[in-house]
Order: structure tokens, then C-alpha cells, then sequence
């Protein structure tokens, strides 16, 4: 995946993709570049990539916090919608998504907002432990985890090692992680932001539709 810590477009509706591998070659990063990739292609969603590789994040609660933290926080609380993108690690998601999870601090940015996940495993049981975790720590700092986690099992026999998908299935899969998130988006958020502009444009209440 294009290693650039924030890949830009103009948009209404932001969402950002965190990996959880700093592996050099990983696995992880090739299935999030289709997810990116399906996401580039709705003109209305800006696109904003979390590469934990490229940040210095120092262990949560020590001072002083680095710049990229800060950053960190304000790039996730912009976001309409989260994407984690995590490996399957000794039967669990990585510690480098968990670091990045406890970084973000409490309240988490997270809080309130669509999270979708996506897990990838060296393994033939796939990533399934690994979501089940990752579900359960996002929910508790209060990310609406979305259903239909996508679990990538034998991955290298997915990817070659250029990162091109070689199972068309698969590639269908990890791209509905995103096509699932912006069609939560715009029937669970978008409604709101709408009304909320209603209510706030001319300063009079919102006018009754019949339907
Ligand atoms: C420290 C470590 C622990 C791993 N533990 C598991 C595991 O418990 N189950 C599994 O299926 N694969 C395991 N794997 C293999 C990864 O799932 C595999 O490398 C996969 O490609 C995802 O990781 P990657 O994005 O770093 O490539 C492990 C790999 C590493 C480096």
C-alpha cells in the first residue's frame, strides 16, 4: 500500500483506515490498498490512511505526548466512519492496534462513530479471534462496531507478493468492508447531518415532509 500517511480527496463524508501491521511486506496493508481503492471510488468520501508505521507514538500515558498523537486524535475525530484493518497475532489483533486504540485516550475519538473491521491471518481459521477482540475493545470504548467483519483466512495464498489479489471472491469480500461502512453512513448519518443543516441553515425549524 502507498505508504503516504493521508490520502486526500474533496468530500463530504470522511473516513479513515488504520492498519495494524508494521510488518515490512505485510499482508494487512495489501488487503486495506482494495479497501482504499473501493473507497476512492465514491466521489462524495474523502479518504484519510493511518500508517502506525510512519507515526512516533510513545507509550500511552507518557509525557510529553508527541506531535503525532495530537495529530493522530484530531485526524480520528474527524472522521464520519473508522476502518480498522488489523492481523491475526497469536490469536488475537496486534498489539500495534491496540497501541494505536489506547493512544487515541479517553473519551476515544472513536466514541459514536461506524467502525468497520477487516482481519487478516496467515492461519486456515482466518482472523476470527482476532475481530471478536478487536469488537470488543472498540464497543467498549464506544465505536458502533458494524456487522459483517471480513475475515481474510490463508492470506498468502490470496496475495502474491506484489499485493495483487488472486482470489476474486476474497477481493469482494474485503472491498464490502468499505461498501458496507458508506451504506451505514448514508442511512444512518447523512439523515442527521441533513437535519441538522435543515435546522440550522435559516434558523427555522425543519419543514414536514409527507412521504
Ligand atoms: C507475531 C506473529 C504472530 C502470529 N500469530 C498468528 C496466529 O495466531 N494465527 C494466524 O493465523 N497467523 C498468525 N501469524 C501470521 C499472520 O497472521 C500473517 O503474517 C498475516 O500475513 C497477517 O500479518 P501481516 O499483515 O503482518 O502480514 C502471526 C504472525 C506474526 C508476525
Amino acid at each position: 500500500m502507498n505508504q503516504t500517511a493521508a490520502t486526500q480527496m474533496t468530500g463530504a463524508i470522511r473516513i479513515v483506515v488504520i492498519t495494524g501491521s508494521v510488518r515490512p511486506g505485510n499482508y494487512t496493508n495489501m488487503a486495506a490498498a482494495l479497501v482504499l481503492d473501493e473507497l476512492s471510488r465514491h466521489s462524495k468520501v474523502s479518504v484519510d490512511e493511518i500508517d502506525p508505521a510512519v507515526l512516533r507514538l510513545p507509550p500511552p500515558g507518557t509525557y510529553p505526548p508527541s506531535s503525532d498523537m495530537t495529530q493522530l486524535q484530531k485526524r480520528v475525530e474527524q472522521a464520519t466512519g473508522v476502518i480498522l484493518a488489523t492481523p491475526e497475532y497469536n490469536g488475537s489483533f496486534s498489539s500495534v492496534m491496540k497501541h494505536v486504540i489506547e493512544t487515541l485516550g479517553a473519551p476515544s475519538p472513536l466514541m459514536g462513530k461506524p467502525v468497520a473491521l477487516l482481519g487478516v491471518a496467515g492461519g486456515t481459521i482466518g482472523a476470527v479471534k482476532s475481530l471478536e477482540h478487536l469488537r470488543s475493545v472498540v464497543a467498549h470504548v464506544g465505536g458502533i462496531v458494524l456487522p459483517l467483519p471480513i475475515s481474510v483466512a490463508n492470506v498468502q495464498r490470496v496475495f502474491d507478493s506484489e499485493g495483487r489479489c488472486l482470489d476474486q471472491r476474497a477481493e469482494q469480500l474485503i472491498r464490502s468492508v468499505a461498501t458496507n461502512l458508506l451504506k451505514y453512513i448514508e442511512q444512518n448519518v447523512c439523515p442527521r447531518v441533513t437535519l441538522e443543516q435543515l435546522l440550522r441553515d435559516d434558523g427555522s425549524p425543519p419543514k414536514i415532509v409527507s412521504v
